[in-house]
């Protein structure tokens, strides 16, 4: 390939697309050039040794591990582990990992103090957001771009370990309720739900059924290569401001309704319907309305042109917890099974190949768990953890130039001013 009058020993840009993707990630450091991207869609571009998805064939590996194979057979620790330091743990690895993890899950008491100050009405995303950034101020080491291995890795254990505690505290602060403190012998996914729904006078029994479900709902949510709020993390990272900002920036662009905030309006709209009455054909002619279209929430996904593989694990997971929890005839799953097999029979969603995708079943899920509405982009940025730090420490081993995403300026070219 030549380039500017220079020969670059470029392979043609042919193969799977992966092989694709691998090529224009050489070119790259090759010639110094960037992708043209006239839509701005992909201007966090980079690449990456994490996430591999293949939005055609519905793939998703972590760092090689099919995502199907982790959801049964792991924890979501093993999975963060995994994403973090690149393979999975062995059994002492994991343990002395976990231990670690333990060790730090209790947050200063003056955070109690800033948890304080939110009015109950605050959402807890703004919360959670505020509150990692916060972290910098208790462990001020972290801001300090030169940071150790070591104390880097003491940066993303205290964050991975306090998550949980600042994530469960913004959801008793909405309710008005005391704090609770950790309990370090539940492991990570039931001391959540402990310091969620148990009391400290009383004794709060964790539902193993419950605890496999979130750690599997964690572990679909991990990673998801460079959505929105992982390229905000990457970018916001590359300046070299520290951890606790980058995932704080992450958490924010989470929580736009386009993003995470997405499963929260699934739920929204499944209660809407109820409201109106529960007949999901009207919503669904609704839906192919042409000159004012009902937009069915959870449906369809930017990359993916079939089955979400998430989605596909989700919906199985769903029918267990139900089960288990016995929620069957419960009305908001009546519309939401009504709306999926509209989705997957119908041949206007089925040409448009709008399959039910993660947000549609985590609500749905989290509902069933007695996890109110608000706190289920919460839920997601716990579970997305462990992918955004894995990918900040990437970008930072990598050394990543500053990331400065290119512009198509569209606008007027020189006007003079001559006064109003
Ligand atoms: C995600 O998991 O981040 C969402 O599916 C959004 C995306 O990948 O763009």
């Amino acid at each position: 390939m030549i380039l500017d009058g220079k020969t670059y020993s470029f392979p043609t840009i042919e193969g799977t697309e992966h092989e694709k993707a691998i090529d224009i990630a050489k070119l790259r450091d090759q010639t110094g050039y960037v992708t043209l991207d006239p839509g701005y869609k992909n201007t966090g571009a980079t690449k990456s040794a994490i996430t591999f998805l293949d939005g055609e064939e519905g793939i998703l590996r972590y760092r090689g591990y099919p995502i199907e194979q982790l959801a049964e057979q792991s924890s979501f620790l093993e999975v963060a582990y995994l994403l973090i330091y690149g393979s999975l743990p062995t059994q002492s690895e994991l343990d002395a990992f976990s231990n670690r993890v333990t060790k730090h899950t209790l947050v200063h008491e003056d955070i109690r103090k800033i948890f304080s100050g939110f009015p109950s009405s605050t959402h807890p995303m703004a919360i959670l957001s505020s509150i990692t950034c916060a972290l910098t101020g208790f462990y001020p080491e972290s801001i300090n771009p030169n940071q150790t291995a070591e104390q880097i890795d003491l940066t993303i254990v205290r964050l991975l370990a306090k998550m949980p505690t600042i994530a469960a505290w913004t959801y008793k602060n909405s309710i008005g309720h005391p704090l609770s403190y950790p309990r370090n012998d539940l492991d990570y996914c039931a001391n959540f739900l402990y310091m969620m729904f148990g009391y400290p006078t009383e004794k709060y029994e964790v539902n193993p059924v419950v605890v496999r479900a979130l750690n599997k709902l964690l572990i679909l949510h991990a990673d998801h290569e460079q959505n929105c709020s992982t390229s905000t993390v990457r970018l916001v990272g590359s300046s070299n401001a520290s951890l606790y900002g980058s995932v704080s920036a992450g958490i924010n662009a989470l929580w736009g309704p386009l993003h995470g905030g997405a499963n929260q309006e699934v739920i929204e709209m499944l209660e809407a319907i109820e409201r109106d009455g529960g007949d999901t054909s009207k919503f669904i002619a609704k839906a192919k309305d042409k000159e004012d279209p009902f937009r069915l929430m959870g449906f369809g996904h930017r990359v993916y042109k079939n089955f979400d593989p998430r989605a596909k694990i989700i919906k199985k997971a769903a029918d267990e917890v139900l089960q288990e929890l016995g929620v069957t005839n419960s009305p908001l799953l009546k519309i939401a099974k009504e709306l999926e097999e509209a989705a997957l029979t119908d041949q206007y969603f089925v040409d448009r190949k709008l399959y039910p995708n993660v947000d549609f079943y985590s609500g749905i899920i989290y509902k069933a768990l007695g996890i109110p509405s608000e706190m289920f982009t919460v839920l997601f940025a716990l579970g997305r953890l462990p992918g955004w730090i894995a990918q900040w420490k990437e970008m930072r081993e990598n050394k990543e130039p500053i990331g400065r995403p290119r512009q198509i300026y569209v606008g007027e070219q020189v006007r003079d001013y001559v006064g109003i």
